[in-house]
């Protein structure tokens, strides 16, 4: 693209550039990509920052930004860089297998999680996100998502020199390292905050500040709450300042404000900082929230997508093997957004929590039917080339039931009353439910409330294990692995949650915390108890079966090219209200298909493999299992699929 206004601006800000980055050597990749960005970074930042008196200087400083920590990027980072440039869909294969961890939960700190790298290869994670790191107030961090120091290690899990030596081992056993970048807001007590307070105007200006409570009314006729119970409203008065600061999530975490430069030149260079300490993903917290509106709930506004378009587009020019994940817990017509508007131009984040998918699984477990979830994958919208879904069965956050009213009407459900079994479900007040989840973010003014507990509780093994009941125990592993089951099939990374590898049941510890009793997420952030999980090596024990049974999963995905996320999945209608049915072909052989069944029912199923030929499976001969290499059990032509079995189908020759 050579749009001459762009063009010439380019000049100008080259002449004008520091010395010091001019006379540095081998500038030839950044040259060449900033050359190729720069008309669409020009266009973004005007449309957002055009109509400043300062924007030719705000321009000049984001050019500045992306050379000097271009010129910061270890040579070692600058070699996967121009490898994944040429390669460029090498994150889509189905190597890939992640897994979500605190650092201080898994294994105390950085270092302890270093030596414990091994432990996760031998299930076969080979990508990891290690949970927030950075310095936040203890009592007042959120989980890590209130950071008062954007560049500052949390000093109890250990320093900076410490994630790099965790960044060198991983890249030593190609594993990709994953860090969070908390974009839309920081703790009360960061830097700016404090000198936002001290009147210092230029960083008022960082945030959301109102005198009075005009503006912050007009904001929360449209806004929905994020913690009701803890942090109703989305403003706090800051008594230092003697102002209204807007604070979406709790009241200690004040939003940023994208609307100033300055803010968002800030952010990309933290980005930039984390991407040279090696962060091979960078994980983008809340992005839905990013642009705030009167008369809007202050979600998915275009802003929020350009601005994501132009980080990705400044992070190409300067540290272009760099992924970004989209935490976007958002309706299923807006997280397709989160990837962008096509492959090549307007590109956002190449990866985005699949929370739909998720949700809706947890409602298949619960109904033991899955028409809703057959539903609810038809009608997420198809996604772009060269982006890929993070697939998730728990995470360090609650499960919100975001699934779509129109979807659970044709299921012949009302949805207000189902929502309410679905917590009513899984937080054990319905008699025949194993579960033992907690509520989270109950809303009484609305009814809303969103599910806290670990995988293992919520499925019943926990209230197995105190009845004793074996039949019980097995079924809740047999849901353990079924749900693992579709993860690593369904197209996409695959991201397990700590701890779930061996069982780990609720944390109860939380309630005597007083800064933790109020979030009950904390039930489901763990402290491994590594004695458990040695009896992954002791054939028949939970954690053996569970380990054991995944680390296989886990093995043959990376086996199964049909796996790989080229949008090849198609989902069956098969005619079993407990079965979800669906297939990948191979993107490079289109004969070789893979099938995959899982019974959500307590009862096996069965399958008519006649209607399985119709479609175009298995016509030649028999049918193999893929994960256990054996032909599956078929009577009278039909297919039998155990309670809570799953099958990934192949004919037997290919
Ligand atoms: C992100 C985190 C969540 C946190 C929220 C607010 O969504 O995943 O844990 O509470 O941001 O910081
Ligand atoms: C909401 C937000 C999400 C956050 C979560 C924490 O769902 O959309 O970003 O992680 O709350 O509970």
């Amino acid at each position: 693209m050579y749009e001459q206004v762009s063009h010439s601006l380019l000049n100008e800000i080259l002449l004008a550039l520091n010395p010091e980055i001019l006379r540095q050597e081998r500038m030839r990749y950044f040259y060449t990509r900033l050359g190729a960005n720069f008309y669409s970074i020009h266009s973004l930042f005007h449309l957002l920052y055009g109509d400043r008196d300062d924007f030719r200087e705000q321009m000049q400083k984001l050019v500045e930004t992306m050379a000097m920590q271009y010129i910061a990027r270890p040579e070692n980072l600058k070699k996967p860089d121009l490898d994944r440039e040429n390669d460029h869909n090498w994150f889509l294969s189905q190597q890939w297998v992640g897994m979500a961890l605190y650092s201080d939960g898994f294994a105390e700190n950085l270092k302890g999680l270093n030596a414990k790298l091994s432990y996760l290869q031998e299930l076969g994670i080979n990508m990891l996100h290690v949970m927030p790191v950075l310095d936040c107030p203890p009592g007042r961090s959120d989980g890590g998502y209130a950071v008062r120091d954007f560049r500052r290690v949390d000093e109890r899990i250990g320093s900076l020199e410490d994630i790099k030596a965790l960044a060198a081992a991983m890249r030593k056993r190609n594993m990709l390292l994953t860090l969070d970048v908390v974009l839309n807001h920081a703790s009360d007590e960061h830097e700016w905050a404090q000198r936002a307070r001290n009147g210092e105007k230029a960083y008022q200006d960082y945030y959301y500040v109102f005198d009075d409570r005009e503006m912050p009314d007009m904001f929360e006729e449209t806004m929905v709450e994020i913690f009701p119970e803890t942090s109703p409203g989305n403003f706090t008065w800051d008594e230092a300042m003697g102002k209204w600061v807007m604070t979406s999530f709790n009241s200690f975490q004040w939003d940023l404000n994208y609307s100033n430069p300055a803010v968002f030149i800030e952010m990309l260079d933290i980005i930039f900082h984390w991407a040279n300490h090696g962060a091979d993903i960078v994980r983008l917290d809340a992005v839905a929230f990013l642009w705030k509106k009167i008369g809007s709930n202050c979600q998915n506004e275009r802003e929020a997508h350009l601005i994501l378009q132009l980080f990705k587009d400044c992070c190409q020019v300067t540290a272009p093997g760099v992924l970004f994940i989209a935490e976007a817990i958002v309706a299923p017509v807006e997280v397709t957004k989160y990837f962008g508007e096509d492959a090549i131009n307007a590109k956002e984040c190449e990866i985005a929590y699949n929370a739909t998918f998720m949700a809706l699984l947890w409602d298949a477990v619960a109904t033991k039917k899955t028409d809703l979830l057959n539903r609810g994958i038809r009608s997420l919208p198809d996604k772009l080339e060269r982006a890929t879904w993070l697939n998730y069965i728990r995470c360090h956050d609650d499960i919100g039931l975001g699934f779509d009213d129109t979807d659970i009407r044709l299921c012949g459900y009302d949805p207000v009353a189902h929502r309410r079994f679905l917590i009513n479900y899984f937080t054990g007040n319905f008699a025949d439910s194993p579960a033992r989840g907690r509520p989270f973010a109950q809303n009484e003014k609305t009814g809303d409330a969103r599910i806290s507990g670990t995988l293992a509780s919520l499925v019943g093994l926990e209230s197995a294990l105190e009845s004793g009941d074996e039949e019980a125990i097995d079924a809740s592993i047999n849901i353990i692995l079924l749900l693992h089951s579709m993860i690593l099939s369904f197209g996409g990374i695959p991201l397990l949650y700590y701890g779930d590898e061996i069982g780990t049941l609720n944390d109860y510890s939380y309630q005597q915390d007083e800064h933790k009793s109020h979030d009950s997420r904390w039930i489901h952030r763990p402290t491994i108890d590594w004695d458990k999980a040695e009896l992954r090596k002791q054939p028949g024990t939970i954690e053996q079966r569970i380990f054991s049974g995944l680390k296989k999963m886990i093995a043959v995905r990376k086996e199964i090219p049909a796996f790989a996320d080229f949008n090849s999945r198609e989902l069956l209608a098969v005619n079993n209200p407990h079965l979800l049915a669906f297939s990948h072909f191979d993107h490079q052989h289109e004969s070789s298909k893979v099938l995959v069944i899982g019974n959500f029912d307590a009862s096996p199923q069965h399958l008519d493999l006649k209607m399985l030929r119709r479609m175009g499976f298995f016509q030649l001969d028999g049918v193999r299992d893929l994960c256990t290499g054996e032909s599956p059990p078929t009577f009278n032509d039909q297919l039998a699929i155990p309670a809570y079995g799953f099958y990934w189908l192949a004919d037997t020759h290919s």
